[in-house]
């Protein structure tokens, strides 16, 4: 229906990770000599894996490493992985199995394994199955080039340590996959919330945000560089709170000047807004019981901010909320829907949602549907409850909803998502968007595809527009997750 942030290149709604490589197109990479030292590295999961990546690519950059995209030239594999559900971490382990083949035939070959996986299994990679020869968490890459020397040495190579402060603001990026148009800039990193089904808070550490400074000069790099589209990434970006540096949880130990200068997320939004009025400002993710007024408020005062709210709310049931750890119920919920369309009335909304979460019962799961027949969302990313070791959930709640219900429901929860979508699409017939154009359109290379401020995909013939413009497209017919227009002339709107 739209761009899954887990699964980065719009895999199904249900298929829960594809595999991307994030290595450049470009030749000249690529025709780096055999002698030269080239890395291969696949990216899976969430927007901050891919993100991640790219400040991977920096410091690899600045060791003399090439990027390459084509594995049988590497001479180092890596794999930024995702431990979100089991599929996952399954997904990722098939993956070394087959670096470990090429690995038969090139010894020099080293595997190295990034993100949460590494962080959450650490040194049983090495220990046990002996796949790997580097294993990273996210926190520690700096220390990569210490580490590929460990390797090289044939020695233990494993950084897991969780940093306080570390948030990589100091490296600049190297932009993979890029389409030139719209780039990714973390904010924050880490999370406190500890919702019982999560594993974040264990791979990723607790919650620090990033020098609003560091984040307005890449900002202003990108918009250099000719981009038109940030988004601002977190785990739950409307708990950024930056007070001179330091975990969240310690600002209750902030001074009263610290107090008083402490920038929020909604001081944040509006400095990039205004500091950037060109570029268009989206956000990810929100977690409702973070979002305040004061956001939808700054949302609706700028207008390159987009109107566009990713919300995950994960049940319509009180009693499963609470058993989630949210810190919001079913109705506070609709009172922050309520807001935000009395504030922002185009704002589009999406969620993410668990079907058969432990004890959840019919009436669990229809309060689920009657939650979403209130909010009626755009679009939607649904999933099958996965146990996770070592979270609150695994520990306390028996995963006692079988396999078939868990299907079942999950089915019917992306059913009724193929109906709000499909209803949401058809309000744009007749109507004029302003579409950021960002690529061919899969469907057909003579359209171009890009997305309204609502983070809806529209396409229309290409004619004399190109990559980056801003488009006014009048919509003449749509599907559930797609607006098919005719453009009418560049845009004045944003
Ligand atoms: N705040 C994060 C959420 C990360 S997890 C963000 O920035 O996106 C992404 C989504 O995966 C969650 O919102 C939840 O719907 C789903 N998820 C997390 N743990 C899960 C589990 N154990 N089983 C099934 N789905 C899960
Ligand atoms: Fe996970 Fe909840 Fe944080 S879903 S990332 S613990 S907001």
């Amino acid at each position: 229906m739209t761009k899954d942030p887990y699964a980065f290149n719009g895999t199904p709604l249900t298929e829960e990770i594809s595999p991307a490589n994030t290595g450049d197109l470009s030749n000249e990479k690529d025709s780096a000599s055999k002698t030269q030292k080239q890395f291969y590295i696949e990216s899976y999961g969430c927007q901050m894996n891919f993100s991640d990546s790219e400040i991977v690519a920096s410091i690899l950059n600045q060791e003399g490493y090439k990027l390459t995209e084509t594995l049988e030239n590497a001479n180092l594999v890596l794999v930024n992985t995702c431990s979100i559900r089991e599929k996952a971490e399954q997904t990722v382990r098939k993956r070394l199995e087959l670096f470990n083949g090429l690995k038969r035939k090139n010894k020099d070959l080293k595997i190295g394994v990034l993100g949460c996986m590494a962080e959450r299994l650490k040194h049983k990679f090495l220990e046990e199955e002996k796949m790997v020869d580097i294993v990273v968490g996210p926190d520690a890459y700096k220390d990569l080039p210490n580490l590929l020397q460990e390797a090289e040495a044939e020695r233990e190579a494993v950084n897991v340590i969780l940093s306080k402060e570390e948030t990589y603001g100091d490296i600049a990026p190297v932009r993979l996959a890029a389409n030139g148009v719209s780039a990714f800039v973390t904010i924050t990193r880490g999370c406190d919330n500890m919702c019982t089904f999560c594993v974040v808070p264990f791979t990723r550490g607790r919650e620090r945000s990033r020098d609003p400074k560091s984040i307005l000069g890449e900002i202003a790099q990108l918009a250099e560089g000719g981009y038109k589209e940030i988004t601002l990434l977190g785990q739950n970006v409307d708990s950024y709170l930056w007070y001179g540096g330091g975990l969240k949880k310690d600002f209750s130990k902030a001074t009263p000047l610290q107090r008083k200068t402490a920038v929020k997320f909604s001081n944040l939004l509006e400095l990039v807004s205004k500091a950037q009025p060109s570029i268009r400002i989206r956000f990810s993710t929100s977690n409702p019981q973070d979002m305040s007024l004061d956001v939808i408020h700054t949302m609706a005062k700028f207008d390159n901010i987009c109107n566009y709210i990713h919300l995950p709310v994960q049940s319509g049931s009180n009693s499963i909320l609470k058993k989630m750890n949210r810190h919001h119920s079913r109705e506070q919920y609709f009172e922050l829907i309520d807001n935000i369309r009395k504030n922002i009335p185009d704002c589009a909304i999406s969620h993410d949602m668990i079907a058969g979460f432990p004890s959840e019962t019919e009436q669990d799961h229809q309060d689920t549907l009657s939650l979403m027949e209130y909010v009626k969302y755009d679009f939607g990313f649904m999933f099958a409850y996965s146990e996770r070791p070592g979270t609150l959930a695994a520990k306390k709640i028996e995963d006692d909803i079988p396999e078939p219900t868990k299907k079942r429901r999950l089915q019917e929860i992306i059913d009724l998502q193929r109906t709000h979508s499909e209803y949401r699409t058809r309000q744009f017939i007749g109507k004029t968007v302003c579409v950021l154009i960002e690529k061919s359109s899969k469907r057909s290379s003579e359209f171009w595809s890009g997305r309204t401020s609502q983070n809806t995909v529209a396409v229309f013939p290409k004619e004399k527009y190109k990559v980056g413009d801003l488009v006014d497209v009048r919509i003449e017919e749509v599907t559930s997750a797609t607006l098919i227009g005719t453009a009418i002339g560049i845009s004045s709107s944003i």
